[in-house]
């Protein structure tokens, strides 16, 4: 009795859920994917999971002075909304474009080794993400600057030459 009771109890406990979600439920605008699209590509969140990581990783790279480590995740950030833009061809391209301008001003930090512009260009990044986000209808998504690694399995310090 105790055990149909409790399953009862988790079937309502779910409806009621699902119906939270549903009123709450926000999809972008733009993050629909085409009809068109193969199967295989993959969903413009998870895409922009893979970006999330990259981005820890690329302020790890460059607060730890690791300049080829952060030269090879900006070019891996560009070529990842290179991609989202190509298959998700409703994204605005203002937006994208913003996004890659930040990147490639951030990329001339990296290329000089300036670590006294590499915080503030990287925060113009960021701020993309972010512009974008809330022009997407997702502007609960902020991004913000790592406060620490969420990798422990990775060193970002120079490789020892
Ligand atoms: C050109 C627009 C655009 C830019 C630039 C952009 N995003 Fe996004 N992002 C989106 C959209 C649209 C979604 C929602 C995708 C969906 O729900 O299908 C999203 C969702 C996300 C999510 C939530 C994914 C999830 O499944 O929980 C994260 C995290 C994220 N973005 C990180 C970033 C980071 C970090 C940057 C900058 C380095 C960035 N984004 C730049 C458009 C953008």
């Amino acid at each position: 009795m105790r055990r149909v009771l409790c399953a009862a109890t988790l079937a309502a406990g779910l409806a009621a859920t699902g119906l939270v979600l549903g009123a709450h439920a926000q999809v972008a605008p733009f993050a629909q994917r085409p009809d068109e699209q193969p199967a295989s590509v993959g969903a413009l969140s998870d895409m922009m999971i893979s970006i999330l990581h990259r981005h820890a990783i690329l302020w790890m790279a460059g607060a730890s002075e690791n300049w080829p480590l952060a030269d090879y995740e900006a070019r891996q950030l560009r070529t990842r909304f290179m991609e989202a833009a190509q298959v998700y061809r409703n994204i605005p391209v203002e937006t994208v474009a913003a996004a890659t301008k930040a990147l490639d001003e951030l990329a001339q930090a990296i290329a000089t080794t300036n670590k006294a512009q590499f915080a503030p260009r990287f925060l113009e990044l960021t701020r993309a993400c972010n512009a974008c986000h809330v022009s997407a209808g997702v502007g609960f998504v902020v991004i913000e600057t790592p406060r620490t690694s969420p990798f422990t399995n990775q060193s970002f310090a120079p490789a020892p030459k």
